[in-house]
């Protein structure tokens, strides 16, 4: 079977885990901490990064953040089609009301231009969907008092206005799964320019612990991501060059070999944004969920794992009181399929998924 997914893991990262565990140095403090921290604020351009044991940990920092610094704001407005964490992250520690945006057509993010106001108590959760990056500073001019924060766990690496995504707003949280660009199994970060915040969310990481060794002056977690799993990272982070040109050499094969057919479109970029080039995903204009299902299990039978487009909100039984417009992110979540975009995938992958698509379009009337 052909996976959506392959993590890739350099011979450095394998060596740098060997090391670690040699070390004994296997929790939260050792070498490869620092090391990966500051690769990662040179690569991203961050002030400050903060890393925690993955990245759903990382964006429910971004609530307890934004609980830190505006305790006045009960409202967040959200996209109705993204992973489920990043809606769960807001309600973990309560006191925020959601605000549903259905997405739009072309970018498959949240259709932030039908957004009228971001009132005083309001602050905005930008998510990137598959690494389709919205243009932040863009947003930033239109609302300019408005507080905006990022989930950009498939954002890392795109940019906006020539400035790496999540880097633009008062945090960004990104993740480190095994699915992600680069990795550390599980694992994740959160960036931020705001020095006080950075010290709140650097506490909270590890159980609120005060300038006293065991003093505690606040409600805090272990979000404390381990040697071990930085070491992973820090193989990565030397190769993010070279793992991000096998993963552009993908989609633009994929591009190349699907441009043409007459069903299929891709996500539309916003100006002055680059992709993050997460994951692969076309949309199939007319498709209903029976038929994008039927070509679902087509890829299956031909050993092609693929994935669905995120849900509507109302669609999780836990997250059903959130009413809110979906039609697009229904439209959605019916034509799109997300397909196996690593950066190890070979020419001929890449060629084989192209044209069983092509197969079961040309044949998809004597079905
Ligand atoms: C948009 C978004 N938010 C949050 C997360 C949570 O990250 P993790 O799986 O590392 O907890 C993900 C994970 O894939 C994600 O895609």
């Amino acid at each position: 079977m052909l996976p959506i997914y392959k993590p890739y893991l350099p011979a450095s990262s394998l060596r740098y885990a060997h090391d670690a565990l040699d070390s004994t140095w296997i929790s939260s403090q050792g070498v490869y901490i620092d090391k990966a921290k500051e690769q990662l604020k040179e690569l991203i351009k961050s002030r400050y990064v903060v890393l925690v044991n993955n990245g759903t940990c990382a964006t429910h920092m971004l609530a307890l953040g934004l609980k830190f610094k505006y305790p006045h704001i009960r409202k967040i407005i959200v996209p109705n089609n993204v992973y489920v964490a990043a809606w769960n992250s807001f309600l973990y520690s309560g006191g925020f009301d959601f605000e549903i945006v259905d997405a739009d057509l072309s970018t498959w993010n949240m259709d932030h231009g039908a957004i009228r106001e971001i009132p005083d108590d309001t602050a905005l959760l930008v998510v990137h969907n598959l690494g389709n990056i919205i243009n932040v500073p863009a947003l930033r001019k239109r609302f300019p008092k408005a507080v905006i924060v990022e989930d950009a766990c498939e954002g890392l690496f795109g940019s906006y206005d020539g400035i790496p995504a999540g880097t633009g707003s008062l945090m960004g949280s990104i993740s480190f799964f095994g699915n992600k660009t680069i990795t550390s199994g599980e694992g994740g970060a959160v960036f931020t320019q705001d020095e006080e915040l950075f010290e709140y969310l650097n506490s909270v990481r590890g159980q609120g612990q005060s300038s006293v060794r065991y003093v505690h002056d606040k409600l805090g977690y272990n979000y404390r991501m381990t040697n071990v799993q930085a070491a992973i990272l820090c193989g990565q982070l030397e190769l993010v060059a070279d793992i991000r040109n096998r993963k552009r050499e993908v989609f633009d094969l994929y591009r190349e070999q699907l441009r043409e057919v007459d069903e299929i479109r891709f996500q539309q970029e916003e100006p002055g944004t680059e992709h993050a080039q997460w994951m692969f995903a076309v949309r199939f204009e007319g498709f209903d969920l029976p038929t994008k299902n039927a070509l679902e299990l087509f890829l299956f039978e031909n050993n092609i794992e693929t994935r669905p487009m995120f849900y509507p909100i109302d669609r999780h039984v836990h997250l059903s009181r959130f009413k809110g417009a979906h039609a697009v992110a229904n439209q959605l979540n019916h034509q799109c399929l997300l397909l196996p975009s690593f950066p190890e995938m070979t020419r001929g992958q890449v060629l084989n998924v192209s044209r069983k698509i092509k197969d079961f379009l040309r044949t998809r009337g004597s079905r």
